[in-house]
């Protein structure tokens, strides 16, 4: 039975999902930067870093029915959401799984656990993990803000480069091509006073990854930058917000982001015209806001 959260999407017919394809349908590389290529190869893994989160497997869940594939879940250790994980990727068409430990804030067990996730073929890397914390605790709380921008903004940083280098590698040593996937947020783009800690360290990892993106074109492997809203997930039980969306909302439109070699969206994608005003409205005006 497939798990009701994640049902698969129809596959592509005569597309161009072709076991083992290192490159563009017609014989042809793919376009350098687009991160497509050995990317759409089904035999790569699929890495999810924050792999119980609700947003990562929803993502997951869609790519996979794109194209079945072995999938890596990196997990916190003895997390309690891990079964249910792994049992949804399996029901979602991950051909195994596998569950490599990882505490994000450890920053001194980065490198091992991501050579130990990212050990044979890699096609996707999905960068998922994240916390709100108390966002009112956390600007008057040293030990809360950091804790924040530890897993959110540090974290991130230091698995992306150490998975750029891995797909670097990857890349010119077999051709294949992979892409990264990182979740951001709306909140990245422009700070807002009743989440800014959050928002501030989504904002770090925003910037980064948009950079990692031009810094990794030369070798073909794409930076997908993922800003949703608001999601109901885990990480916002209990809340609400206008414009809220469920995982697989995100998940859908992150498979045909990924599908069109697309380098950044937002879901809703009405953010794209609601943050385009947001971010060029004057202070004054924005606090008075009612989100
Ligand atoms: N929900 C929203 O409204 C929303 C909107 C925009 C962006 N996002 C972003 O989407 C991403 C996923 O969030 P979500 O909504 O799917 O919430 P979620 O289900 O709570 O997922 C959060 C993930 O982060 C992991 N994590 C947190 N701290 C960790 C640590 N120290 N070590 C290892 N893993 C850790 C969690 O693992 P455990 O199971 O061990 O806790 C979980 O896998 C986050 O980056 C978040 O910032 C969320």
């Amino acid at each position: 039975m497939r798990h009701p959260r994640f049902p698969q999407r129809p596959r592509p017919v005569g597309g161009r999902v072709v076991p083992g394809m290192t490159h563009a349908p017609g014989g042809k590389p793919a376009p350098s930067g687009d991160g497509r290529g050995a990317g759409h190869g089904a035999d790569g893994s699929l890495v999810v870093f924050g792999g119980t989160s609700d947003i990562g497997l929803a993502v997951a869940a869609e790519l996979l029915a794109a194209a079945p594939r072995p999938v890596v879940l990196v997990c916190r250790p003895g997390a309690p959401r891990v079964p249910a994980a792994r049992r949804a990727m399996l029901e979602a068409g991950a051909t195994r799984v596998r569950i490599v430990d990882l505490d994000v804030a450890e920053l001194g067990a980065h490198e091992a656990a991501v050579a130990e996730a990212l050990a044979g073929p890699v096609d996707r890397v999905v960068l998922a993990f994240g916390v709100l914390g108390d966002q009112e605790r956390a600007w008057q709380d040293a030990g809360a803000a950091v804790t924040v921008f530890t897993v959110n903004a540090t974290a991130a940083v230091s698995i992306g480069v150490l998975v750029a280098q891995r797909l670097r590698g990857q890349a010119r040593a077999t051709g294949r091509r992979g892409r990264i996937i990182a979740i951001s947020s709306v909140a990245a783009e422009r700070v807002r006073r009743p989440n800014f800690v959050y928002g501030a360290s989504k904002a770090g990892m925003d910037g980064f990854f948009t950079g990692l993106r031009e810094a990794l074109r030369p070798d073909g492997i794409g930076v997908l930058v993922v800003r949703p809203g608001f999601v109901r997930s885990a990480m916002t039980a209990g809340r609400s917000m206008p414009l809220a969306v469920d995982p697989r909302r995100v998940g859908r439109a992150v498979a045909e982001a990924d599908e069109r070699g697309r380098e950044l969206v937002r879901v809703p994608a009405v953010f794209g015209p609601v943050m385009t005003v947001f971010r060029l409205m004057p202070q004054a005006l924005a606090r008075r806001m009612p989100w």
